[in-house]
């Protein structure tokens, strides 16, 4: 075929028809290769007349200009539809719901906070809670602080500035004042705990200011210091998990309770390190006691009915024994890789049936 017209309308057509860019390479290399149906048209000019070969190069020229801009608007047209069929394979659906293996932990804390209140909702106990600005009557004057109390004084307390009438709300330093407004509020039986936040004007290696704690209380018609220990060595050994560790209960002072007590729980120290249940050592872990007859009437109950105990313990102390956590600061650090490593799976959630930690 030597005329050039006819020859580019079948190279076009070609082209037009290519599915993608390997098979647009391989028509533009047939017609304007090195050895292509253009470069042989080109070839046979040699043999031409001069004014011949003039007239016919200008024709192959034209014909050669429009299939190479044929061939760049369709090597557009394969790249772009190529970018299209990317960007469709590669779309995220947002609308898909989250995996369960996500990134978030439970903070030591919060899961030790659950794991104490299983236990006790599993002996009939209820969750009670109050607030942590607090006025001076339910943290101390209701629990039987005498008024030169050591524990009232500035360094142990955070006082807000006082109001008109002298009186100063402060930050609670323990849990008993919720205590006090759960008598206020419910006649006996009752049955509560009481987790959150406690705050005391102290700062070291073993004390950071702000700390939690979770009382208990009990106040009934018949009520005495076998149910408390009975009631508190369950606890111990369900929280620790160890059925035989020792629980002692060591005499002690709380303005509120009397007679009071420690709670230790046996420990060995062998080669630096800590292991709870049968040893040589004690850890103190709570303090207890029975509800002093003047904390009752104080709270409009009468000591002549009822009797009652309470508790109260440490969460940052039980869970650095539990879970072998060092330093108490770290608790209150917010640095990722130690709640990685500590912090627990959110959907583990800790019961009595189906285990408190895993
Ligand atoms: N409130 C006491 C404390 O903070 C603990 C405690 C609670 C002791 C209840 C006895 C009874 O140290």
């Amino acid at each position: 075929m030597d005329n050039p017209e006819q020859l580019g309308e079948a190279v076009l057509a070609e082209i037009a028809a290519v599915a993608d860019l390997d098979a647009l390479d391989r028509a533009r290399v047939g017609a304007l290769g090195k050895k292509g149906s253009f470069t042989a048209l080109m070839k046979t000019l040699g043999s031409l007349a001069p004014e011949e070969r003039k007239a016919f190069g200008a024709r192959i020229n034209g014909v050669k200009d429009r299939l190479e801009a044929a061939i760049e608007a369709r090597k557009t047209a394969l790249e772009s539809a190529a970018i299209d069929a990317r960007l469709g394979a590669e779309r995220i659906d947002v609308t898909l719901s989250p995996r369960p293996e996500a990134e978030g932990r439970v903070h030591p804390i919060s899961q030790t906070i659950e794991e104490v209140t299983a236990i006790f909702a599993e002996m009939g106990f209820t969750v009670a809670e109050g607030p942590d600005i607090e006025d001076d009557f339910h943290n101390f004057t209701a629990l039987n602080f005498p008024p030169d109390h050591p524990a009232r004084q500035m360094h142990d307390t955070f006082f807000f500035p006082e109001k008109a009438d002298g009186s100063r709300m402060l930050l609670r330093t323990h849990t008993s004042p919720v205590q006090v407004r759960t008598m206020q509020s419910v006649k006996p039986p009752i049955r509560v705990i009481i987790p959150g936040r406690t705050f005391r004007c102290d700062s070291d290696m073993t004390h950071t200011p702000m700390f939690h704690q979770v009382e208990g209380l009990v106040v009934d018609t018949v009520t005495h210091f076998g149910h408390l220990k009975g009631c508190l060595i369950d606890f111990v050994r369900a929280f620790f998990e160890i059925e035989d560790v020792p629980v002692r209960f060591r005499p002690s002072f709380f303005p509120f309770t009397e007679p009071s007590a420690e709670v230790d729980i046996g420990c060995s120290r062998e080669g630096g390190e800590l292991r709870i249940g049968h040893g040589a050592g004690w850890l103190e872990i709570l303090g207890c006691g029975m509800v002093h007859p003047n904390v009752l009437r104080n709270c409009g109950i009468d000591p002549e009915h009822y009797q009652g105990f309470a508790f109260g313990m440490g969460v940052e102390r039980l869970a650095m024994l539990k879970y072998g956590i060092p330093d108490l600061r770290t608790f209150f650090e917010s640095d990722l890789r130690w709640l990685r490593h500590y912090g627990f799976l959110p959907l583990d959630v800790p019961t009595m049936a189906g285990g408190l930690a895993r």
